[in-house]
Formats: structure tokens, C-alpha cells, sequence
């Protein structure tokens, strides 16, 4: 286990919308590098970078055609080498986006797999014997190729599905097991795209989908066998590097499947749903101050996965993602405030998705850009000051309009102000580095079972108090200590801890 994820704390980078260094109204690789004290003016020490790859971009860049090319929109490979040669001088690293799970419809693997003569590349995606045969159980793009067969695809109509078999094999006229010689071939393949880009200096890989390689694997048996076999390749050639799955399922991705970390997604219902964006606009969500949230939905969904992983690797709070609309869609900005408490002082790794430590607005109106649909308000340009596309670009065509509110939240209007969320968030993170207990590995004790509001949880000699809700608590504790931080009106008197509306408090007990 690379020793450096247990003070890792992540930022999130939609590379084509967070600086645009050459006019061209797209973010690019350099401007990354010119943006990176400022990724490490917040705290952060390492960054998840969304795919750069030469890509049609039908899904922002998870659809890709050249998985060892940088898209000409961001650079070159050379830059990407100084993006990661920059960020390693200022104590950085960088995972990539590794998509395992398809292709663009226009790589060259799947050129030769759609033609009708047999070549290395037929089963390197999954084609039914003929046109003819479309159970629909399975998407199918049908009648599209020269070969006569239909394909599956993994996600939008222009990602097909790359074959690494199945588990259970219903069709065996045209289905492989996953221990095909074929299907390992592709595995291969996803192994040398790694190497390829950690041999030039990456830190690993954020894996999208990465629960979605054999197909009909409903425990996900095969597909764990798969990431093992990646893991041990990483733990002998690159033990430095690490992985995190979009899974949301830590005990198959970390202790089954081998990833070092997992996020915990925005699913609805689940637990971590429920903390900020459940119900009709948040209305349900434990960090509404209406009260009306329930805690419990998420401790009983967290905490046996917590305790069950917590050995083998890090569950990952997210203040976001790129898939999901913006928290500040959900909550008040005093809630937002309490939520990146709770966020950076949890066990596990935290990860702060670009624009959330000013508070950037999901620009709900928007028309979908590059198969964004209902995400892409959450994919607008970084808000830097008051300048031309609030100084994301000098273009008059920016890849996305920033925010044309008046009142926009931009870094320069942020910075200095002792009342934003910017302020909360840098502070949160260093005390996160500062005290060992609040580390990724640090124990985790909740001090309330959940069942209501406000709440407490203890992390060695650390213990946060919770008051989400509109109204004014008080808590007996059996801790005193001295007040490290808080968040709104909140003390420690008469044995008490005293807590205003929407408060938070971090002591050292
Ligand atoms: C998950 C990614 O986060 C999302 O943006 C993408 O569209 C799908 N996977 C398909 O690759």
C-alpha cells in the first residue's frame, strides 16, 4: 500500500474547463501547470485528472480513440510528461482516467473488429454470431458493420463494450468465458496502456466503471480476478502507484477485487446520497438544516463497509464529481460548510472536485456539451477572477459560459473572505495534514448511533460535533478539550457542548 494515500487529499480536474492557457476557449495541460500552486494552495497533494486522451469526445472523453495520445485539444504527450514532472517538484501526484470497459466506436481496434474478415482484433469487442441474433437482454447496436454481428456497448451508442468475456456464458455460440485467451489479450492491453503512462511518470489511475468488465459476472467474480492480477502487476513494478474504482462497492473493489481505494458514489438512496442530496432538492438530506434528514440510512450502510475494508484500503468521499449536480444545487451555504467539514475529517481519502472550494453553482439551464446532458452544469469553467470568461479563457467561444451571475463565486472574490466556503475548505484540509488522527487510516468511533440530529463522531483524541439542523442543541459529552476549529456558534460549557443552528465544532479531547 503506497504509504502516501494516508494523507492524501485529491483534487478533481475536468482538464477542458479549468484553464485555458493558449485562447483557444478549452482548457489545456499547461494551464494545469500554471494552475498547480494553486491545487497546492488548498491543500491538496494529488490530483485526479479526467481523461486527456485523443478521444471524438461523444462523452467528454471517456469514449477514446487513442488510449497513448494526448487529444490535441490539451497538448502533447511531452506536456502531460511536464504535468507530471511540475506537480512531482511541488509534492503532487497524478492519476489519470484509465477506461477499461470500452472504446470510442472510432478506435482502431474496433476499425478492424466491425470488418468482415477475421483479423487479431474480432474478438477484442463482443459480436453476436450474426445480424440476425439481438437477445435484449444485452445492448446491441444492430446492422452498423461490414461483419455480421451486432455489438454490445458499455455505455452511450459510441462506446462498445471490450470484451473480456463472460462469467456465465448463456450464448456460447458467440460469448467467450472470461478465461479465453482472447479475453486475456485484453486484458493485456489495458495493462500495457498502464504501464505506458506510468513508465512516464503517473501516479495510476482513477478506473471508470471499473466493475463492468465480464459481462453476466453478478457477484463480479471474474472481473475482481481481473483487478487482482492489475494489482499485483502494481504492487512489483509500480508499488508506488495506486488505483481508485468507480465501483462504490468496497468490499468487492478493495478487498476481492485489490483497488487501494474506492469512491463512495452518489447512488440514490444510498448512504452517501443521503447525506447531502436526497429527497426532493436535498430536502431529506441529513445536511438540510430542516432536520428532516436521517443519519442512520447512511452509519448503518457505511460503517460495515468501513470496518470491513478499512484493513485493505480507503472508502472516498467526494465533495463531487463531474457526474453529478453541484452540492450547491442541494444545500445553503452554511450547510455546504458543515458538509466539507464532514467530508475532510472521515476516514478514507477525501476528493474535492474543481470550483466546489468556491462554491460554484450547477448551472441547471444548460444545453448538453459533448454527451454532458443533465452534468454538464457541473462541468463550467473554473471561476478565477474578474476577468474575460471570469479568467478562464481570453476566447470569445469558452468550451462552456461560466457563470453569468453578478454575484458569481470566483477565487479572487473568495480568497480573503473569512466568511467562504474556500475559507472552510483550505482550513478543514490542513487540519487534516496537521493532526494524525484525522488521516485516512485513523480510527473512527461515532459517538451517536444516527438514529437522530445533531451528531458526533470521534477519531482518536479528535472529536466532531454535528449540529446540521435549524435548531439550537446541546449535547452532553464526556470530552472537554480545547476547541481546534468551528463552524458557526458552537462551545463547550457546563459539561456541555452547546450548539447553535447549523454549527460545527472540532475538538481536542
Ligand atoms: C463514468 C464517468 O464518470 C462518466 O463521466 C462517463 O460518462 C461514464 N463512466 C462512461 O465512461
Amino acid at each position: 500500500m503506497p504509504n502516501w494515500l494516508n494523507d492524501a487529499v485529491f483534487y478533481e480536474i475536468y482538464p477542458q474547463s479549468f484553464y485555458d492557457s493558449n485562447g483557444d476557449g478549452i482548457g489545456d495541460i499547461e494551464g494545469i501547470i500554471q494552475k498547480l500552486d494553486y491545487v497546492k494552495g488548498l491543500g491538496c497533494n494529488a490530483i485526479w485528472l479526467n481523461p486527456v486522451y485523443d478521444s471524438p469526445f461523444m462523452d467528454a472523453g471517456y469514449d477514446v480513440r487513442d488510449y497513448k495520445k494526448v487529444a490535441p485539444r490539451y497538448g502533447t504527450n511531452e506536456d502531460l510528461v511536464r504535468l507530471f514532472e511540475a506537480a512531482h517538484a511541488k509534492g503532487i501526484r497524478i492519476l489519470l482516467d484509465l477506461v477499461p470497459g470500452h472504446t470510442s466506436d472510432q478506435h482502431p481496434w474496433f476499425l478492424e473488429a466491425k470488418k468482415a474478415a477475421e483479423n487479431e482484433y474480432t474478438n477484442r469487442y463482443i459480436f453476436t454470431k450474426t445480424v440476425w441474433d439481438a437477445p435484449p437482454e444485452y445492448r446491441m447496436m444492430c446492422g452498423l458493420c461490414e461483419r455480421d454481428g451486432n455489438y454490445m456497448v458499455n455505455y452511450f451508442s459510441s462506446q462498445p463494450a471490450l470484451n473480456y468475456g463472460f462469467y456465465d456464458v448463456t450464448h456460447p455460440e458467440w460469448q467467450l468465458p472470461s478465461d479465453h485467451p482472447d479475453c486475456q489479450k485484453t486484458v493485456d492491453a489495458i495493462k500495457d496502456i498502464m504501464r505506458f503512462w506510468m513508465d512516464k511518470g503517473a501516479d495510476g489511475f482513477r478506473v471508470d466503471m471499473a466493475d463492468s468488465l465480464v459481462k453476466n459476472d453478478d457477484e463480479k467474480i471474474a472481473t475482481a480476478k481481473i483487478w487482482r492480477s492489475v494489482r499485483e502487476m502494481m504492487d512489483a513494478e509500480y508499488p508506488d502507484c495506486a488505483m481508485v474504482s468507480e465501483w462504490c462497492s468496497p468490499e468487492r473493489s478493495i478487498n476481492n477485487a485489490g483497488f487501494h481505494m474506492d469512491f463512495y458514489l452518489d447512488h440514490y438512496g444510498n448512504g452517501y446520497s443521503r447525506l447531502f442530496r436526497f429527497g426532493e432538492w436535498g430536502d431529506l438530506a441529513v445536511f438540510n438544516k430542516n432536520g428532516k434528514g436521517n443519519l442512520k440510512a447512511f452509519t448503518d450502510e457505511y460503517l460495515p463497509n468501513y470496518n470491513r475494508t478499512k484493513e485493505n484500503g480507503y472508502i472516498c468521499f467526494i465533495t463531487n464529481n463531474h457526474d453529478m449536480p453541484r452540492v450547491t444545487a442541494y444545500l445553503d451555504k452554511q450547510a455546504i460548510k458543515l458538509v466539507n467539514a464532514f467530508i475532510f475529517t472521515m476516514p478514507g481519502v477525501p476528493f474535492l472536485y474543481y470550483g466546489d472550494e468556491i462554491g460554484m453553482r450547477y448551472q441547471k439551464e444548460l444545453v448538453s456539451k459533448e454527451g454532458g446532458y443533465s452534468r454538464t452544469g457541473s462541468r463550467t469553467p473554473m471561476q478565477w477572477n474578474s476577468g474575460k470568461n471570469l479568467g478562464f479563457s481570453e476566447s470569445d467561444e469558452p468550451y462552456l459560459p461560466v457563470d453569468r451571475n453578478a454575484d458569481a463565486p470566483t477565487v479572487e472574490n473568495q480568497k480573503d473572505d473569512p466568511d467562504s466556503i474556500y475559507r472552510v475548505v483550505t482550513d478543514m484540509i490542513a487540519l487534516r495534514h496537521k493532526y494524525a488522527d484525522l488521516h485516512g487510516n485513523g480510527e473512527l468511533e461515532f459517538m451517536t448511533d444516527g438514529s437522530s440530529l445533531p451528531f458526533a463522531y470521534r477519531r482518536g483524541d479528535m472529536v466532531m460535533y454535528f449540529n446540521p439542523t435549524g435548531e439550537y442543541f446541546e449535547i452532553d459529552t464526556r470530552y472537554n478539550g480545547d476547541v481546534v476549529y468551528k463552524i458557526g456558534q458552537a462551545e463547550i460549557a457546563d459539561g456541555k457542548i452547546k450548539m447553535q443552528p447549523q454549527s460545527f465544532l472540532l475538538v481536542n479531547a
